[in-house]
């Protein structure tokens, strides 16, 4: 195979583990805590999920034990977006498996879920893992965001784990993923299959994480990677000083990728979809924001800046979400003949016959692209598509108009050229920094000894992330504590709970102190490319949302 330098020397490396993954399996033993309920609806919760409801947090602790070490079946599912580091989640799954019996049988099904469904997998081998440590991408066995959920897909799923006489399935996806793991747990307990289902925290956009997941695998990777670029865009405008660049970035509902990009780079503007729909702004207001701060910096000669948008800001401004919740129940409840409609005239028609006169009003006012993109098909979850929304093109679209009305009033006196980006699909296969690659190795190794020491139901979980790694701290999670009822699809459904930017959080409030200086005093930090070799200082350090949120654990305590 022909292989990039940089990918030999990454098949090197040997992902750290904490100290109580030294020991060989006999010397660790999982340790209950207290049970478990949910923040909220736990009665519906109780019933719809009888059997895995109330579990307790699992620790993992150094203790003599006697591990089932016969040969055990595996199989192991990709599911949605990519994120830096699933490749080690399952190197740690393939390495521990393959260590307590070399019998043992790891199937990767293909294309994510679908892959379970139709019965589509291969083997793993030590070959394949050997091309694939501490790599990127998904590649080795693809991933897909198809959702269990039929009858027919249940009962295909059912056999098809039977047919492999799988003892686990480890499920390695975001929140709607992992809510599909807890329901695979509970079909498999009750079609009397005992395949134990373990879910392994993954997504970029940093959402799935609460106050036993620290954080989900690939943030770490992707938010350094778009900050080299904002960096470098930063840097170029405030050689050239003549353009403004819309940056949106990936992240979906949260703004976790936008605020931690900011906190790195420091940007004149960077937009926080939780803060305006708790300020209840509009769209207009939202571009009197930025106009406001395009307008000052002119005053100063400096006609230049950088404006980070998150994905999905669209669905935090209240009239716009709004808008959109009533197109999704629309599209979800009367989807057929929608779907028969042919035309974007057409479509139109139709809606305006169904909308509310405000949701159509705002839909008409919208540039045309922008609506049609609104139309477009959701994901099998439901979610409109915020990635495929040009909402960096909708605010220049707005701050342009704007701007050309007060240099008609006499009130800009500035210039005003854009260049609008999205990042997005470039940091979601970036070969993982040593953080994600030592976490998904650990989050693996926690996988594997969850499902064979027979819990099922849960996910994999690291706690203390901001310490060395030597003292992290493996733990299973039961999934149905994180979830609550909600609307999907105009009906109320479990969902594991989205993390959204938390505005009284130390991230968001050290945003907020420091803005105002960003936006007018010129005032970029350049963070640059990820490091994976070198002085630990750069190759190791977690990201600032972390250290913010739990504090610097390598500074707070000495060598234990
Ligand atoms: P997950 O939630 O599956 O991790 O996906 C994250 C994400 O990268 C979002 O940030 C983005 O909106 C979406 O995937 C894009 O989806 P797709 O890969 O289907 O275009």
């Amino acid at each position: 195979m022909n292989v990039s330098t940089m990918q030999r020397l990454r098949y090197e490396y040997k992902p750290k583990l904490p100290d109580v993954f030294f020991g060989n399996l006999n010397f660790i033993k999982p340790v209950d805590g207290k049970p478990t309920k949910a923040q909220s609806n736990q009665e519906e919760l109780k019933e719809i999920f009888p059997h895995t409801y109330g579990m307790p947090v699992v620790q993992f602790a150094e203790a003599p034990t006697e591990p089932n070490t016969d040969p055990a079946n595996f199989g192991v599912i990709l599911s949605g977006g990519q994120a830096p580091g699933g490749h080690n989640v399952i190197s740690g799954i393939y390495d521990v498996l393959m260590s307590a019996n070399p019998k043992s049988k790891l199937y990767g099904f293909l294309q994510g879920p679908a892959g379970l469904v139709k019965n589509e997998y291969i083997l793993i081998t030590k070959e394949i893992i050997a091309e694939y440590r501490n790599t990127g991408g998904f590649d080795m066995i693809g991933s897909g965001r198809t959702k269990i959920e039929t009858e027919e897909q249940v009962k295909s799923s059912i056999e098809n784990v039977k047919k492999l006489s799988l003892d686990a399935l480890i499920i390695i996806g975001g929140d709607d993923s992992n809510t599909n793991a807890a329901f695979l747990a509970k079909y498999f307990i009750e079609a009397k299959i005992d395949t134990k289902v373990i879910g392994v925290p993954k997504t970029i956009d940093g959402d799935l994480k609460n106050n036993y997941i620290e954080a989900s695998f690939g943030f770490d990777t992707a938010t350094k990677l778009y900050s080299e670029l904002i960096g470098n865009i930063c840097r170029d405008v405030n050689s050239s000083k003549k353009y403004w660049h819309f940056i949106k970035l990936m992240g979906r509902a949260a703004s976790h990728i936008a605020l931690e990009c900011a906190l790195k780079t420091q940007p004149n503007i960077c937009l926080i979809s939780e803060e305006l729909a708790e300020k209840k702004w509009t769209l207009q207001q939202v571009r009197d924001y930025i106009v406001d701060i395009i307008t000052r910096r002119a005053e100063n000669g400096e006609n230049f800046g950088v404006v980070l948008v998150p994905e999905g800001i669209i669905e935090f401004i209240p009239e716009m979400n709004e808008l959109i919740e009533e197109l999704n129940d629309l599209m979800a409840l009367k989807g057929a003949s929608f779907a028969k409609l042919k035309t974007f005239a057409g479509k139109k028609k139709w809606l305006k016959k169904r909308l509310s006169p405000k949701a159509d009003k705002l839909f008409e006012s919208l540039p045309e692209a922008i609506s049609m993109q609104l139309l477009m098909d959701r994901d099998p979850h439901g979610n409109v598509q915020v990635s495929r929304i040009e909402t960096e093109k909708l605010l220049i679209h707005l701050v342009k108009d704007r701007i050309k009305e007060l240099q008609a009033e006499g009130k800009f006196k500035g210039k005003f050229s854009t260049y609008a980006h999205f990042f997005g699909y470039e940091g979601r296969s970036a070969f993982p920094s040593n953080f994600d690659a030592n976490y998904c190795y650990t989050l693996g190794i926690t996988a594997f000894l969850l499902a064979t020491y027979g819990y099922s139901g849960y996910i994999a979980s690291v706690e203390n992330l901001t310490d060395k790694v030597k003292y992290w701290q493996p733990c299973g999670v039961p999934l149905s504590m994180m979830m609550t009822m909600e609307r999907r699809k105009g009906k109320m459904v479990p969902v594991i709970r989205k993390s959204l930017v938390d505005l009284n959080g130390k991230p968001f409030k050290t945003f907020e102190k420091n803005r105002e200086e960003w936006a007018i005093k010129t005032s970029f930090r350049f963070p640059g490319a990820i490091q994976y070799f070198g002085d630990s200082e750069v190759c190791n350090i977690p990201t600032k949302t972390l250290l913010l949120e739990k504090g610097d654990l390598r500074k707070t305590h000495k060598e234990r």
